[in-house]
């Protein structure tokens, strides 16, 4: 059957890696990619398919009910793949009725223009893209499975927690076809560098202060961005309607060696002395609320559907930086502007 699918989200960080994997993989599919263009969102992360035909971008915000109804109209959405968010932690520390309006409003919206669409029709589909830290914080073992009972700790994953229930509430309250996946940390090419990987290679590459929040001893799972468009792009075809998976890189590190091996491998990337980059590292106050671990357990889909990370940490690290060092110009671009006076604001000198 041929598919309209909506991306939301797609001009950001993992949703360029959906959309760009989607349209090269499914000519016959029409990928509508619908984004806000906020200060995470960058059309210059979909050069490579801008001009397809199969590929069609809106400027639009999915709290304007309005014209989400007039893309449904228009394009005949068959399925929605729902990756628009806000992010970002510390943001949501700062600022948390974006992330309300955002992330659950908008949520809701998308929702009620499918379940308005589509009359319970089974062939189709409402993916929610969905992180691990609904999840809350995990003590020195253990992981998140699918099961783990929800227990958001910041407002960002109080947020995100609280989409993922609309989206089951709309699952068995109206029938609409749902699937939720929860993803541990990502990296890679695209990344806003306010994230701790492509904040820290920045400021690397620029020999500025590394700073590693309260005593660095804080773990998280990461995953290279590819992989996680792939798991995707597995579950929106295979995976069980109404159900959830984990999406994990087995791959935990503590903050602080994480970093250490970044300072290690950039010294050499750009020639500089062993142990150069290190001295930039600077312990600052801690984010409150801090969530001590989170580890993903994926063994559910690498069972069903046979999904396994395809690179491991050092070789998605590598491609990781070689990627910002080879688009300087793209962290220019971005770097622009508010940013400086954002860092300002929110952080003071630190
Ligand atoms: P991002 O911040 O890089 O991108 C978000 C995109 O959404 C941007 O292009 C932005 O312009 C767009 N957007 C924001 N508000 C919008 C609105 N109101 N209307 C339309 N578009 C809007 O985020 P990301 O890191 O790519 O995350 C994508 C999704 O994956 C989010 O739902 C996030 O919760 C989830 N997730 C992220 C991670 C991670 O490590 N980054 C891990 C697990 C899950
Ligand atoms: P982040 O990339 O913001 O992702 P999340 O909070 O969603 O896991 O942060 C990853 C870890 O790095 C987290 O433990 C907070 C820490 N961190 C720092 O120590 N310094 C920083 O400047 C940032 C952005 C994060």
């Amino acid at each position: 059957m041929k598919k309209n699918i909506l991306i939301t989200g797609g001009a950001g960080f993992i949703g360029s890696h959906v959309v760009n994997l989607f349209v090269k993989k499914y000519p016959d599919y029409k990928i509508i990619n619908l984004d806000a263009l906020t200060y995470a969102g960058n059309l210059e992360n979909l050069k490579g398919v801008e001009k397809h035909n199969n590929y069609e971008f809106i400027k639009a915000n999915i709290l304007e009910a309005e014209v989400l109804h007039q893309v449904f109209t228009k394009h005949q959405i068959t399925d929605v793949i729902h990756l628009a968010a806000e992010s970002h932690v510390d943001r949501s520390i700062h600022s948390p009725l974006d992330f309300v309006y955002t992330n659950i409003v908008g949520t809701v919206n998308l929702l009620n223009t499918a379940k308005q669409f589509w009359n319970q029709e089974e062939d189709h589909l409402f993916y929610h893209v969905s992180t691990d830290e609904v999840f809350g914080s995990l003590g020195e073992a253990g992981y998140f499975t699918e099961t783990t009972p929800y227990d958001p700790r910041s407002p960002y994953s109080a947020s995100k927690a609280s989409s993922d229930h609309f989206v089951r509430a709309y699952h068995e309250t109206y029938g609409i076809p749902t699937i939720i996946s929860n993803c541990s940390n990502n990296y890679g090419p695209n990344h806003f560098p306010e994230k701790l990987i492509p904040l820290f290679i920045n400021n690397i590459i620029q020999e500025k202060p590394l700073p590693v929040y309260g005593d660095g001893n804080y773990t998280r799972d990461w995953l290279f961005v590819k992989d996680h468009a792939a798991a995707i792009d597995l579950i929106f075809n295979k995976g069980q309607k109404g159900g959830a998976y984990n999406i994990g890189g087995f791959n935990e590190w503590k903050n602080i060696d994480l970093v250490k091996l970044l300072c290690r491998l950039m010294d050499q990337k750009l020639g500089r002395p062993a142990g150069q980059s290190e001295t930039l590292i600077t312990y600052v106050k801690d984010r409150p609320g801090h969530d001590k671990r989170y580890a993903i357990d994926a063994s559910k889909l690498n069972k069903e559907l046979g999904w396994k990370p395809s690179v491991t940490f050092e070789e998605g690290l590598d491609q990781t930086i070689d990627w910002y060092l080879n688009n300087t110009q793209w962290l220019d671009n971005v770097t622009s502007g508010q940013y400086q006076q954002y860092y300002s604001n929110m952080y003071g000198n630190r």
